[in-house]
């Protein structure tokens, strides 16, 4: 664990909730998604750890499947974990947005930022948290990180006929569309409000702020951030994990 991140002011506390009760079905049959292994160990485990990994976060909640509370508990219990951060587990719900709100409700008192981070990405580096972080602290009410694109992107319309091509309507201009990322932090009422207010479906959190007319920004994301959701996701992960090993080697 890295000793030389972000410290914990006097005053501000951060709290990073973790949903990992999506299926994963993207990724082929077998365990909820967050409960397979990556380099021998549940990917829930790696990103758990990868926030506890910020010294100013010091509280993590993971939001399990809504039937699997009591063995991811007993996974965080048998899986090493800084003894400075503290961690609950709450069971989730049917969509990805309500196992969020779900782990909000279960915050106590006194944490004022609230980061939240997909089990999806365990390998997100703790530089990556403690710049969201930083962003919050310095005033934002929502932050994501977030990079440039490499592939174009094409905006289509529905086929004429099922099978058929679909018609492209438009091209955003690239340089100015960016991949989004997580952990996204927020000023923890300004999130528990758009939990509150916004009822569409949205796909990350920042949206909801968003949809509350509210400010959010952008911080550099990273590479290695990336969501394992397909199966050629897992071969990368499992590749970085081995650099990573090599790497720590010399
Ligand atoms: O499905 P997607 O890849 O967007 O899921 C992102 C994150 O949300 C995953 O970590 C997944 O476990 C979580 N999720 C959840 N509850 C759901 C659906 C997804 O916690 N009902």
């Amino acid at each position: 664990m890295s000793d030389d991140s972000l410290p914990s002011p006097a005053g501000t506390r951060t709290a990073a909730v973790i949903p990992a009760a999506g299926r994963g079905v993207r990724l082929g049959p077998g365990a909820p998604k967050a409960l397979r292994a990556l380099g021998g160990t549940p990917m829930l485990i790696h990103a758990v750890r990868a926030l506890a990994a910020s010294r100013a976060v010091s509280l993590v909640v993971v939001v399990a499947p809504p039937d699997g509370a009591a063995e991811v508990r007993s996974l965080l219990d048998a899986h090493a974990l800084p003894e400075r951060t503290d961690f609950l587990v709450v069971p989730g719900g049917e969509t990805r947005q309500e196992s969020v709100r779900l782990g909000l409700d279960a915050l106590p008192e006194g944490h004022d930022i609230v980061l939240v981070h997909d089990a999806a990405r365990p390998l997100v580096p703790v530089d990556t948290v403690d710049a969201v972080i930083e962003a919050v602290r310095d005033g934002a009410l929502a932050v994501v990180p977030a990079l440039p694109l490499a592939d174009t992107v094409k905006e289509v319309g529905a086929a004429p006929a099922p099978g058929a091509p679909e018609p492209v309507v438009a091209t955003p201009e690239r340089a100015r569309l960016r991949a989004v990322q997580t952990p996204q932090g927020f000023d923890r009422q300004t999130l528990v409000r758009a939990h509150r207010t916004v009822t569409d479906e949205v796909t990350d959190d920042a949206g909801m702020v968003e949809k509350l007319g509210l400010g959010v920004v952008v911080v550099p994301g990273h590479e290695e951030a990336f969501k394992v959701t397909r199966p050629l996701d897992l071969v990368l992960a499992e590749a970085v994990l081995t650099r990573r090993r090599l790497n720590d080697g010399f």
